[in-house]
Parts: structure tokens; sequence; C-alpha cells
């Protein structure tokens, strides 16, 4: 998978080619409507509700598309909690919801709704909402020429990938936790250290259950590509300082993954590391502050796709987003993506 680290999927059946040459990046219609969409997030106050977005017909058979071929795969790859997450989630199946929509369903079962987010949101504003029960979350839709694949992430991603975790009181409260330890510090360092461990975890964690690898991260649960791809990445024990020095993909599948023994595993060890978060956590875990200030994410090769990298995702940013992939069930090798999902890059996971 090496060689395909800075390729990512550009066509319906899964092709993989420099991230630059995604459709979602390059047609000038298609970025016409994104960017409109994005620019209702102008000066928006986290809270506010989100504007009412006239979605098109071909954004709602995008919509069944996808769902229809995230559901199964899923259900194949999740874990038990996501998949129990999912019965009482409020997600349409035949149309784009509006992010009220979703929200008020969340919000009877777990308190949490969808705040207006145009691409990437800062490290300080994106965790430290998640405290009071706000997740930042897009209105577009990837472009319709890679269903299964969008390098930034849209509102496919967080609506069925962090919209299912916020349905469940199990999964919601992770995320109040992550929002916590977020309140409590104040170094641009400690935050880009949260903003990497929530990256490989509620974004790209899986877990060991009933004999298999399984997704539970809202990255992963939203790319059809990354859920048949979970046996191909490096897998490591849940570890924060690894987290912090680990790198991650922006424009192809993630090469590495962190897995927990079993969700009560998780449980236990992201609650303990959030709990006892302050300042000094990085350097107790022997991270020095360069390696914290360095974007570890890996760095396409040619100059178009460092151009498309620049709206990618990372960690830290936003985290919004993940991306999403889907490179059908197909073999080619490939895939991309990235942690926070860029708006580009970060292929992964659809
Ligand atoms: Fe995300």
């Amino acid at each position: 998978m090496v060689g395909n680290r800075h390729r990512t999927p550009i066509s319906g059946r899964g092709d993989l080619g420099p991230a630059g040459d995604h459709p979602g990046l390059v047609d000038p219609e298609y970025l016409r409507r994104r960017d409109a969409l994005v620019a209702l997030a102008d000066g928006h106050q986290v809270g506010r509700p989100s504007p009412h977005v006239t979605y098109r017909d071909a954004e709602h058979r995008l919509w069944r598309t996808v769902r229809a071929a995230l559901w199964p795969a899923q259900e194949a790859r999740a874990c038990s909690l996501v998949l129990e997450a999912r019965e009482d989630a409020p997600l349409p199946a035949d149309h784009v919801p509006q992010h009220r929509e979703v929200a008020d369903g969340l919000r009877q079962r777990t308190g949490f709704g969808f705040t207006l987010a145009g691409g990437m949101v800062p490290n300080d504003r994106f965790l430290r909402s998640l405290a009071d029960g706000w997740f930042h979350a897009v209105q577009y839709v990837r472009h319709p020429a890679v269903p299964l694949y969008t390098p930034e992430p849209d509102i496919i991603h967080d609506v069925c990938g962090h919209g299912i975790h916020l349905a469940s009181p199990w999964f919601a409260g992770l995320y109040r936790a992550v929002g916590e330890a977020a309140t409590r510090v104040r170094t641009e360092e400690a935050l880009e250290l949260l903003s990497r461990v929530y990256w490989f975890t509620l974004e790209h964690g899986v877990v060991h259950e009933r004999g298999a690898v399984r997704a539970y991260g809202a990255a992963l649960l939203s790319s059809y590509g990354e859920l048949a791809r979970l046996h191909e990445a490096e897998l490591r024990p849940f570890d924060p300082a690894a987290m912090g020095r680990a790198s991650y993909q922006v424009t192809g599948y993630q090469p590495v993954r962190f897995a927990v023994r079993s969700t009560e595993h998780l449980q236990d060890v992201l609650r303990g590391f959030l709990d006892g978060f302050d300042d000094g956590t990085p350097d107790r875990l022997g991270l020095e502050p360069e390696v914290l200030r360095t974007e570890l994410w890996r760095a396409p090769a040619s100059p178009v796709a460092g151009a498309a990298a620049e709206h990618s995702p990372r960690p830290g940013r936003h985290a919004a987003s993940t991306t999403f992939a889907m490179t059908s069930s197909r073999r080619t090798p490939s895939g991309a993506r990235s942690p926070g999902s860029p708006v580009s890059s970060k292929p992964r996971r659809a």
C-alpha cells in the first residue's frame, strides 16, 4: 500500500490517481455549488441554527447511492456499539437531511446538535464546542462522479459517521469528554495532541471484536473504501504518545490504525487519558513541542496533489470531517485519506 499513499480514488470505479485530479477539486460547476454552501458558514456563531439548503435531485440521488452502499458495509465491518447506535440514529435513507432534521433527533437522545462549518475548523473552536454539545458539520455533498469517495468531509460523512455516534449516549459521552479536556488547556501543543488522539480514536479507531478488527471511528463508518480495507492497515495498540507522533494520510487510506481490545477497553483508556489531560500532558508523554507544531500528514509528491492537500483535513482542524473514500469493492490498491479531513483530501472515507 505504500505505493498508493499519494493516490486517491478519482473515478466511480475506484481508479486511483493524483489527489489533485479528483473531480471535486477541478469541476467548476461543482466548485461553485460547494463554495456557495460553504459561504453560508461565514460568520456562523456556534449554536445558531444552520440555514435551510434546497438540495438538488442529483444530490438526493447521490445520498441514496452512498447510503445504500454504506449500510451493508457497516453491518459487515462495524462494531456492535455502532450498529446499536445506528438503530436509533435519525438518518433518512432517501434524501439529504437538513442539519435541523438530524440535530432534533440527536438532541432528544444525547443533547448534541450540529453547528455549521464551512470546512476545516480550528482546534480550539471544534474541540471546545463538543463540551457544550455542538458538533461542527458541513452542508455540501461530495462530487457525484466519485460517490464512494471524497477527499474532504461532506455532509454524508458528518451524518453517517458522526451522526451515528452522537445518537449514542456511550459515544456522545466520549465526545463531551474530549470537549471538556479541551476547555482545560490553553496551549496549542496540548490542543494539537488532543486533536490527534481524537483523530486516531473517534475518527479512525478500530476495535477487536468477535474475532475480527471492526470499525468504530466516524471516518471509517462513512467510507466504503476504508471499511473494505480495515485489514490492510498496520495496527498498533492504544497509545496517546504514539498517536502524537504518528503521521497520517491526507490523500489516501490511513496506513496506521490504533486498536483497542474492546469497547470497554476504549472507555477505560480514552476516558482515563481525557480525565487527566492538562497542559502538562504532552511533556509527561515525552512529546517535544516541535513534534506537536509539525504537521505530520504525508505530503503528496506532486505540486498538484500538494495544492489539494491544503484543503485536506488534518487532525487538528476540524475533525469534522474526514473523508471518505470509497472505492468499491474492487481491489485496487488504494486509496487515500486522512485524518481529519480535509477537504480534499482526506480521502478516505466515503
Ligand atoms: Fe469527521
